[in-house]
């Protein structure tokens, strides 16, 4: 991270307290009030969370509520419960039976609004649709959907049953898909036709036909029909949404699961090749996930909750769909892209919709603001009470704009900190009780022990840089990396390990500092993991795809600071031969489309710079530190001497 990002936060002094009439009937409504609840959670952390627990549906107690086996936790073990019983049956004998759970709109317009007890009844469906197919407890079911609420509806139908979901991001390649449904052993994929983006069909049954060719283990594809175009259908895999879902049942009684049942597995990338499946269970998940969303969404009945994330995303899954189901509240959900047909889509939907909490990302955010403020200001916003951000720090300038131009001054802002792995926010403001700085995430959660640390583990001093580290077992945590829990161990748990002082520390991979008063700064990343447009891509992964082009020898992918993105992807990439009558531009567009195809459109580099060699070490590691500043600009620092060929890096310049 550069210095002069450091500094320019650093300087950053803006303080805005939450107003009278928002901390007065906030959930946690003063300082106070939230001091009163980290000192509970400080005297006995454990104790704090049994006590959220016990908000929430159990079909029986717990026997212990955490067992740490470093570096394994294991929350409310014994108990037994059910998510989606949590997240609808538990809101039927309540006011809220016939309240709207998701009010949904296509890109094209097509409006859809399912209550707590129509959404109850398509999920039992679901429900018995999959044991129709022979999905039992325990089996991975693969989701490849786009922002519909059958999506919504097959993820819970999961979670009832006890089948662990893996939803795999619709934007992703069909080699992306294959991958993650190979890892998990997924069962049964679910997915559809296609769904809209920018007017257009993004294929998703092709891809997973593509997929498919390759995939042992699925039995059966439940395809959805949602823009109703043709698609092949393979005899006996191949089943319609609709023609079983008109046999099913709409009387399925939730399983009574172990706390530790697994929920699901999400693919995020890590600073080697192969993504990671991070592992989600069921009791510790649901606590922290519905805390959370209560607090520092500061959630009322009276709501319209609006969180932009794809469910791809572990965002889509804590904050769209089941935070928000447990709280009871109404979800805005949107299937297609934000400058579609306008810039003014999502404000549109506010306005149209009386939407009351937003909750995107910088990066859309900065976008916002180049498409210019006539698009919101054409629109009513007063709806408008609460704003989040999530997945990058928030620069400054941005935040101004999100407060002033989207916010009118009005609306707290939560910029939450958290991970694929930590599965529920962690760092954020409470709305109506702290004092905001454009730029920071503030504080802990109540129940969350965070702090900045040197290498060697000694507290860093204010305002100095450091790694972010957990430093006690939290109920949302990862529970492994699937498939792989050596890869868990090493990549969270090596740097802090148990000692005779401590539990063993969580390293996040972020930088960090703290000021004076207690606030987390992010600084980012301090592995060869880029945070692109708010999403997480590793760079081996990147590299690998490369590679994997016949022409290429070797490559290696660094960042660039990008105004809009956040960070843009620079490849340096040597060639064997340049493929006869190709010219250099035409390999690298070439190459663009390689790693699309490969990964998704996410992970496409931004330029692609052929070099004869790369900088390496004598014992042949490619050393991206000096690339890293070649495309900053920046004077090569630090040690050089370990370079094997001084003149590579002259000649890169
Ligand atoms: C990484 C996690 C959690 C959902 C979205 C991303 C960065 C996330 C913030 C924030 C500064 C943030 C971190 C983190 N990040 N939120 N509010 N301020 N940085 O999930 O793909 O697992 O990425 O995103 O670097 O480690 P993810």
């Amino acid at each position: 991270m550069t210095q002069e990002r450091i500094s320019s936060v650093l300087s950053e002094e803006r303080r805005f307290p939450p107003s009278k009439a928002f901390s007065a009937s906030a959930h946690v409504g003063s300082e106070r009030e939230r001091k009163a609840l980290v000192g509970q959670a400080d005297a006995d952390v454990v104790a704090f969370w049994e006590e959220r627990a016990k908000e929430l549906a159990w079909f029986s107690p717990w026997k212990k509520p955490l067992v740490w086996k470093y570096p394994h936790a294991k929350w409310f073990v014994g108990g037994t419960t059910n998510l989606a019983m949590n997240c609808l049956d538990r809101h039927l004998g309540s006011a809220r039976r016939n309240k709207a759970a998701i009010i949904w709109e296509s890109e094209a317009g097509e409006e859809r609004t399912y209550t707590y007890y129509q959404l109850h009844r398509e999920v039992c469906k679901a429900a018995n649709m999959l044991l129709s197919l022979g999905v039992s407890t325990g089996d991975v079911v693969a989701i490849y959907m786009g922002m519909v609420p059958e999506a919504t509806i097959a993820m819970l139908a999961c979670a009832r049953i006890g089948a662990t979901h893996n939803v795999v991001f619709g934007g992703f390649s069909s080699e992306a898909l294959r991958e993650r449904i190979n890892d998990s052993k997924a069962k049964v994929l679910i997915t559809q036709d296609g769904v809209m983006r920018r007017g257009e069909v993004v294929e998703l049954k092709l891809a997973a036909d593509a997929a498919l060719q390759k995939c042992k283990t699925i039995k059966h594809a439940i395809v959805l029909r949602h823009t109703g175009d043709n698609v092949p259908m393979k005899s006996r895999r191949d089943i319609w949404w609709h023609e079983r879902m008109a046999d099913a049942s709409a009387e399925h009684e939730p399983l009574a699961l172990d706390a530790e049942h697994p929920l699901f597995i999400l693919y995020t990338s890590g600073s080697t090749g192969k993504p990671k499946g991070i592992l989600h269970t069921t009791g510790g998940y649901m606590t922290q996930v519905a805390y959370t969303t209560k607090v520092v969404f500061d959630l009322r009945d009276d709501d319209v909750y609006f969180c932009t994330a794809d469910i791809g995303w572990i965002t889509g899954h804590s904050y769209v769909v089941y935070g928000p189901l447990l709280n009871g509240a109404t979800i805005m959900m949107y299937e297609g892209a934000p400058n579609w047909p306008n810039p003014d889509r999502f404000w549109d939907i506010i306005e149209r919709h009386g939407v009351t909490i937003f909750y995107t990302a910088p990066t859309a955010i900065r976008s916002f603001m180049k498409w210019g403020d006539h698009w919101p200001e054409q629109h009513d916003l007063s709806s408008l009470r609460l704003l989040g951000t999530v997945g990058e720090p928030i620069n400054p300038e941005a935040w101004m704009w999100y407060h002033n131009t989207i916010g009118g001054g009005r609306c707290p802002i939560v910029d939450t900190w958290w991970q694929t792995e930590t599965g529920a926010i962690m760092v954020s403001p409470l709305p109506g009780a702290t004092t905001t700085t454009p730029g920071t995430a503030t504080k802990p959660l109540p129940g969350i022990k965070v702090d900045v640390v040197h290498k060697d583990g000694t507290s860093c001093k204010a305002n100095e840089g450091g790694l972010l580290v957990v430093q006690h077992p939290w109920p949302s945590m990862l529970r492994t990396v699937f498939g792989d829990d050596e890869r868990y161990r090493k990549t969270y748990w090596s740097d802090y390990p148990k000692s005779r002082q401590h539990p063993g520390w969580y390293f996040t991979g972020d930088g960090a500092r703290k000021d004076k008063s207690g606030n987390i700064w992010i600084i980012g990343r301090v592995d060869d993991v880029v945070n692109v447009s708010g999403h997480r891509l590793g760079t081996a992964e990147i590299e690998s795809a490369l590679v994997s082009h016949p022409a290429v020898a070797e490559a290696a992918v660094v960042a660039r600071p990008d105004a809009i993105k956040g960070n843009a992807l620079v490849a340096f990439v040597t060639i064997k031969a340049l493929p006869k009558n190709t010219k250099r531009s035409v390999l690298a567009e070439q190459l663009r489309v390689h790693v699309a195809k490969e990964i998704g459109p996410i992970a496409r580099p931004d330029d692609i710079r052929f070099a004869e060699a790369l900088p390496k070490t004598r014992s042949g590691k490619i050393m991206r530190r000096l690339l890293r500043e070649i495309v900053t600009g920046a004077a090569t620092t630090g040690d050089t001497t370990t370079l094997e060929d001084a003149a590579v890096l002259e000649r890169l310049r």
